[in-house]
């Protein structure tokens, strides 16, 4: 049956040999520190936002608006363009950062990206932390994003290359867990520096972004750089050398020869953004563009960006909000090791699949338990139990995500291209995923403000479309060798017309390569 069908055999699977060692396993929790700037960011501006003195000196007629009687429509109470462009100017800059990031991964490494992006992200945080106007405010806000846009452009991509195929969704995961433990940090350090009388707390929160950036900046200064990388860069004994430290043995005679290969079949190719274009690559163009827009279509970041105004919204105050926010953050970052602990056991189309139907769930029971109270006119208060009720969804919400489109959503982009195309099918994720990011941003105060309760039920229905886009076109990625991904098309349901006539092309060079050892 054609979802099934999807499912590349692991039988036949080439194991190099090799194990996962200590140096590989501290290379890639220093290097997904690269997701703790990530979080960070998601998780500080909503409660920054919902703190007064913020408001009252950057944003005067949101705070006014805000203080006006109850029985204003509270779906729209906080709908402001300048607000929102606060929050997703970030996710702008990173979009554009993340077209060059792109060329730099691949001329000068990894490493040098991720080394590139805490640094501006740390001048960002120094200028957010000092801001004395909007101006400050903006521009710090889009050097973060720079950092963010390098930073997730490289840090998926060093974690799969590092890793050997049989951990690698374990150790790219990684990269997610942090953004969760910066997400988390930045609410648990919202909650605490609100209550700092004097108004000056949302400067901490914005300038311990600096922490991060240090961890990160000081970090990829130790650094390797990846086999696949150096190769690609000529640097042939580094990278034999290199693979023979991280996989803990001599005998990597197999792996190399197909990273050379790859590496060839890479050196070919003149411009990689208009190879992602042609035909044969259309299956790994479409997952490029369709995992990251739909992992934003989730409406996760409803929830990250704006739990503490969402809490607000529905009647919490300020303090219940912040700390509902600390809730869904910690069971943001809980319900990581759920996929961490399974997703190469598992796979990964069973835990998108599950997420995807507990998603769906969800956003039904929310958008139903805020249409019964707050109607189509938004006007109401809620009792504790029914807010209480309102959170749980949230939590079920999150946790689904969180071990689901939360993690693949970045690992199985990061593992599906041929290094031919590789930094730039990247980028194109992480642009994807950005521009969705800001979109989803900038208009949800102003969708909740016109769908309402019906907010929930539209990404309720994206959250079905793409629960049967996983079951028929996602095919089983765990377990494979990364330089071997182009088989799973060839023997899709639907991708294989795409590749049929070029897929042996790099199976020869490989098979011959490996062949030869
Ligand atoms: C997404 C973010 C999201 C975060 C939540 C990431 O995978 O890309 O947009 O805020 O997960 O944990």
């Amino acid at each position: 049956m054609a979802g099934g069908g999807g499912l590349a055999k692991s039988d036949g699977d080439k194991n190099y040999p090799g194990n996962m060692t200590v140096f590989v396993f501290l290379a890639c929790l220093v290097a997904s520190s690269g997701g703790l700037i990530f979080g960070y960011d998601i998780g500080i501006s909503g409660g920054v936002t919902s703190m007064d003195p913020f408001l009252i000196r950057f944003f005067p007629s949101v705070h006014a608006k805000e203080q006006e009687v109850v029985d204003t429509n509270q779906y729209c109470k906080f709908d402001s363009v300048l607000l929102t462009l606060f929050t997703s100017s970030l996710y702008l800059a990173a979009l554009v950062a993340s077209l060059f990031a792109s060329v730099i991964t691949r001329k000068l490494g990894r490493r040098a990206t991720m080394l590139g992006g805490g640094v501006v992200f740390l001048v960002g945080a120094i200028l957010n932390g000092f801001a004395m106007n909007i101006a400050m405010l903006i521009i710090g806000r889009i050097l973060l994003g720079i950092g963010v846009g390098f930073s997730n452009q490289a840090v998926p991509l060093y974690l799969s290359e590092m890793a050997p195929a049989k951990m690698r969704g374990m150790l790219n995961i990684s990269f997610q867990l942090m953004i969760t433990v910066g997400i988390l940090a930045a609410n648990l350090i919202n909650y605490f520096t609100a209550k700092i009388s004097g108004g000056w707390g949302w400067r901490i929160s914005l300038g311990l972004a600096a922490v991060p950036a240090v961890i990160m900046a000081g970090g990829s200064l130790f650094l390797p750089d990846t086999p696949n990388s150096l190769v690609a860069r000529g640097k042939e004994e580094e990278a034999r050398a290199m693979l023979r430290r991280i996989r803990g043995t001599h005998d990597i005679g197999l792996e190399y020869d197909d990273l050379v290969a790859a590496s060839e079949a890479s050196r070919a190719i003149e411009n990689p953004w208009k190879t992602l274009l042609e035909r044969r690559y259309r299956p790994q163009l479409a997952m490029a563009i369709l995992i990251p827009t739909l992992q934003q279509l989730t409406g996760i970041n409803v929830v990250m960006f704006y739990a503490p105004v969402l809490f607000k919204t529905i009647g919490f105050g300020g303090t219940a909000s912040l700390m509902s926010s600390v809730i869904s953050g910690g069971v943001n970052m809980l319900a990581t090791f759920v996929s961490i602990a399974t997703v190469d056991r598992l796979g990964r189309r069973k835990l998108l699949l599950e997420g995807g139907c507990q998603m769906i769930l969800a956003q039904l029971v929310l958008g139903t338990l805020i249409w019964i109270k707050f109607g189509t006119d938004g006007v109401a208060t809620i009792s504790r139990s029914y807010a209480i009720g309102v959170v749980f969804c949230i939590c079920v919400f999150v946790s689904a995500f969180a071990w689901s489109w939360g993690p693949l959503g970045w690992l199985v982009p990061s593992e599906i291209f041929p290094l031919e195309i590789r930094s730039a099918a990247q980028s194109m994720v992480v642009v994807c995923n950005m521009a969705f990011t800001f979109i989803i941003a900038q208009i949800f105060l102003m969708m909740l403000c016109r769908l309402k309760f019906g907010l929930f039920y539209f990404f309720g229905a994206c959250e079905l479309l793409m629960t049967a886009f996983v079951y028929f076109f996602l095919p089983e990625t765990k377990g494979i060798p990364i330089e071997e991904m182009d088989r799973i098309w060839a023997t899709h349901w639907y991708w294989k017309r795409f590749v049929e006539g070029n897929g042996g092309r790099r199976k020869v060079q490989l098979t011959s390569s490996s062949n030869a050892v």
